[in-house]
């Protein structure tokens, strides 16, 4: 029952990590195909101990659905898994939300506030405009765009949980944010994000799923 259940996790979150490479990494994600043999490979091999060895499960005999971490659910909500592929590859992040000893409120955007971007997340102007349009081309290209992804990704997760309102934290990508609340909804703030539901609540942190991308420049 157990294993089961893990396997179809295991398949959503290959699933969100195959939507988040072809809708929105760069072309050499894509096309190299030694680059995608690799990850095709890699993925499986970082992400089964996770899903099916929850790391409490010695500490834990009667390990029910309270023993779960946000990385075991957060590939689960299909609004998100674009963001979701991101936390997975990202390995400062990955391992923070397998981490039962560090919780974590991820504040994750619908793919739908991806997409309308006006730039990809691993892209930014700066380098285009000391690059040009090579910016992301060979070695220190694809580097290039890993470490603006991750830039991106670290400002939305937020290194508490249970988070309260008006409190001012430091995400992990560096900028202050808090919440409050207006007609019954959750505003992330600085930039009037609206949170549009809370998808998960789990051992070591919550998902929250927002409307709106943060700023992350
Ligand atoms: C971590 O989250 C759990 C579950 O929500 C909570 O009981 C616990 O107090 C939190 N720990 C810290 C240090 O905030």
């Amino acid at each position: 029952m157990k294993t089961s259940a893990s396997v179809l996790l295991f398949t959503v979150s290959l699933q969100a990590s195959i939507a988040s490479t072809q809708l929105l990494l760069p072309n050499f994600f894509r096309n190299s195909p030694a680059k995608a043999a690799s990850r095709d490979t890699q993925n499986p091999i970082m992400n089964i101990p996770n899903i099916l060895v929850p790391p409490s499960k010695d500490d834990e005999p009667s390990a029910g659905s309270d023993s779960l971490s946000i990385s075991d659910v957060i590939g689960k909500e299909r609004t998100i898994n674009i963001f979701a592929g991101f936390t997975r590859d990202i390995d400062t992040i990955s391992k923070r939300l397998n981490d039962e000893k560090q919780n974590t409120t991820v504040l994750a955007p619908l793919n739908s506030a991806l997409q309308k971007l006006p730039r990809k997340p691993w892209e930014d102007p700066e380098d285009y405009s000391a690059l040009g349009e090579k910016a992301y081309e060979g070695q220190s290209g694809e580097d290039r765009a890993t470490r603006n992804l991750r830039r991106f990704s670290e400002a939305h997760i937020v290194p508490v949980s249970p988070w309260k309102e008006g409190e001012k934290v430091e995400t992990l990508g560096g900028g202050k944010v808090w919440w409050e609340s207006k007609d019954g909804d959750r505003i992330i703030q600085p930039g009037n994000i609206e949170v549009s539901s809370i998808a998960s609540r789990v051992s070591n942190g919550e998902v929250w799923i927002l409307k709106e991308c943060l700023n992350y420049a």
